[in-house]
């Protein structure tokens, strides 16, 4: 039984109760909604469903077939309506729906009227080049207004789209393409990178060369560099949208017609090409964005995801605009051209909710709060988390430094395959405590189980999610079989989500990190998050990963990668202090063997941190696959540096 289950070391006491000015103000203020749910699950989602704008209504909420769910069967609904329609035909029109800044620095306000146009128009566009209803149509675009468009008008048309980070290789979006059989690839001829061009025109050419299902390349221009184009295959965006109509009439879409699908290549593997349906995604989007980041008319939201990674498909795309709210999006590096970018942003724009990763707030308090102080933050009234658990002291740091300790912070877990947010305080009501992820979302059933299903009250288990909710996934595209065995096989009928995590007293959940990673340490599990979090508690310390190192003793010893906040420097006294302050803080059996000072850590182009490959450096293998990471360099300068040390 014990390896089953996961210990549990660290021990955050600090709360927040919602601030009162903010929760007298908020949309939910009491449990009810929690108890609603709870006792009529389909019937609490039917009433999100209706507050979307539907062709037909639904016969039955849901049909349940494990591993297979449809929700709102039988009705008929098209998301771009959602979206824009709705919105113009209340006379909403006038409405911000984008401010975007570039770059470079040209912002451009961009309403719900001049939205619905231009995807209209766009859409116009793919149907003049044969995309018709079912066909995939590849989207590889930088942050700029247009991704939306596109999103939308494949939307519009019911043809799902796959968007491909504008960061990945050609070979990446060659796979993805090849997959998902896409017939059209939108793209731009390049896009603004911490000053440099991208050339994403130049990535699509090497991709499409392998790429026997793509008929038509749409090119953006937006850099303006020169980029050939292949006659008969290769349209500008600007020539074919000057000639189209304003007006496109939407198809009706059944509830469970595919919207989207998104590849998620996680840490391992090749890319799952994950299907997302049209009824059920865009109600669990709005009520998620409605509720979790507590939206009303005079908000401005920031979710500074790329469109590339689900976080920006919900919550830049759908869920947002969905509700009909004004929101910020941004090209750029958060340190171009220095690094209170961010923060300028949030003072322009008024930006009330914001919304990031751990992943960056780490780097923002590497680089120090003389960066965000120097804006005036006063808009903020509440900030968000996605991605990654937040170690305490990165959730403490934005409290004070980017809330000024006024404003709740949501922290978020969900995933490429949820859809939506799943684990989330309710900021009106919900008291957060750091590090923890609080509870679920009204309507959504989660537990903590150990290997035989049975549940675990308190302490460290598996994460399980054990009803469907509304924006799950349907299937991997092209992959039922798969689908299955990933998902579905831990539990029946259980969806397995592969994190571990834990329940305190207050059956508030921690997440501790995907259970791949635990480590294992004299017959004790240990999630990295613990151990990471009693690193960053060291004043020093800004970023840090734990693996497991093969030891002939003990299983694992910890071995630890750190990076330190500017102004520190790296000593081997610094190594002894931070061995001692984790077995302080958490206890001696978590006390690294191995602490290795690095300038950076090896991520995914999402932000997270790829433990799999500091366990290579760290066991001294040849290194894996490095495809996914956002900088391969970082990988093979840490082992240069692992293996000095070693010698
Ligand atoms: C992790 C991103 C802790 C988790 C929306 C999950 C988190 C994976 C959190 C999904 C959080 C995401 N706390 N861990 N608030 N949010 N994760 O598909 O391991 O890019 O399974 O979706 O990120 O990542 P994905």
């Amino acid at each position: 039984m014990a390896t089953d289950r996961i210990d549990t070391l660290l021990d955050e006491q600090r709360s927040f109760a919602p601030p009162a000015a903010f929760a007298r103000g908020a949309h939910v203020r009491d449990r009810a909604p929690y108890e609603r749910a709870a006792h009529d699950r389909e019937g609490y989602w039917a009433d999100w469903a209706r507050q979307l704008q539907w062709v037909r209504p639904w016969d039955r909420v849901l049909e349940w077939k494990p591993p297979h769910a449809k929700w709102f069967v039988g009705g008929k609904l098209n998301a771009s309506v959602n979206c824009l329609d709705r919105h113009v035909a209340a006379g909403r029109g006038d409405k911000t729906a984008i401010v975007w800044e570039g770059e470079p620095g040209e912002v451009r306000r961009i309403t719900y009227s001049e939205l619905h146009a231009d995807v209209s128009r766009f859409a116009n566009v793919l149907k003049g080049l044969g995309v018709a209803r079912g066909d995939r149509v590849a989207v590889y675009m930088p942050m700029v207004p247009e991704v939306v468009v596109a999103m939308l008008a494949c939307a519009r048309i019911g043809a799902p789209h796959t968007v491909v980070f504008g960061g990945f290789s050609a070979e990446s979006l060659r796979d993805r393409i090849n997959d998902a059989q896409a017939k059209v690839l939108v793209t731009a001829d390049g896009g603004y990178r911490r000053g440099t061009v991208v050339t994403l025109k130049q990535h699509a050419d090497d991709a499409v060369r392998d790429c026997p299902s793509i008929r038509h390349v749409v090119v953006l221009r937006r850099t303006g560099q020169p980029v050939p184009m292949q006659p008969g295959r290769d349209v500008w965006w600007h020539e074919r949208t000057s000639a189209a109509a304003p007006q496109c009439e939407p198809e009706v879409m059944d509830a469970e017609d595919p919207l989207f699908i998104l590849y998620t290549s996680g840490t391992t593997g090749k890319p799952k090409g994950i299907l997302h349906t049209t009824g059920g995604y865009l109600t669990h989007v709005f009520a998620t964005t409605k509720w979790v980041f507590d939206l009303t008319e005079n908000d401005v939201f920031w979710c500074t995801a790329d469109v590339g990674w689900v976080t920006g498909h919900s919550y830049i795309v759908y869920g947002p605009l969905a509700l009909g709210v004004t929101q910020v999006m941004y090209e750029g590096a958060p340190d171009h051209p220095a690094k209170d970018r961010f923060w300028g942003i949030c003072a322009r724009h008024g930006v009330t909710v914001f919304y990031t990763a751990p992943t960056a707030i780490r780097a923002f308090m590497k680089w120090g709060v003389e960066h965000p102080a120097r804006h005036d933050l006063s808009q903020l009234r509440l900030l968000g988390t996605v991605g990654e658990p937040i170690n305490p002291e990165a959730w403490m740091w934005y409290h004070q430094h980017i809330g000024k300790e006024r404003c709740p912070i949501v922290d978020t877990w969900w995933q490429t395959e949820t859809g939506g947010i799943m684990i989330t305080p309710l900021p009106g009501v919900v008291t957060t405590k750091p590090g923890s992820a609080t509870v679920p979302f009204p309507g959504i059933e989660a537990k903590l189980l150990d290997g035989e299903g049975g549940e675990v009250a308190t302490g460290g288990g598996y994460l399980a999610i054990t009803s469907p909710w509304p924006g799950m996934l349907r299937t991997i595209w092209g992959d039922d079989e798969r689908y299955r065995q990933q998902y579905w096989t831990k539990w029946p009928g259980v969806y397995f989500p592969g994190d571990g995590a834990k329940r305190d007293d207050n059956g508030y959940f921690w997440i501790l990190g995907r259970v791949d990673d635990v480590l294992n340490v004299a017959g004790h599990r240990i999630g990295t998050m613990e151990v990471e979090s009693a690193l960053v508690d060291h004043p020093a310390v800004a970023e840090a990963a734990v693996v497991g190192k093969a030891h002939d003793l003990k299983g694992q010893a910890i071995a630890a990668f750190v990076t330190l906040k500017e102004g520190h420097t790296t000593t081997d006294a610094l190594r002894e202090e931070l061995k001692g302050h984790v077995a302080k803080k958490i206890g001696a059996l978590a006390r690294p063997d191995d602490v290795l000072f690095a300038a950076d850590l090896p991520k995914t182009r999402s932000g997270k941190i790829m433990r799999r490959l500091l366990k290579d450096i760290a066991e001294g293998r040849a290194l894996g696959d490095t495809t996914t990471l956002a900088d391969p360099g970082v990988v093979s300068r840490l082992k240069d540096q692992y293996e000095e040390r070693e010698s």
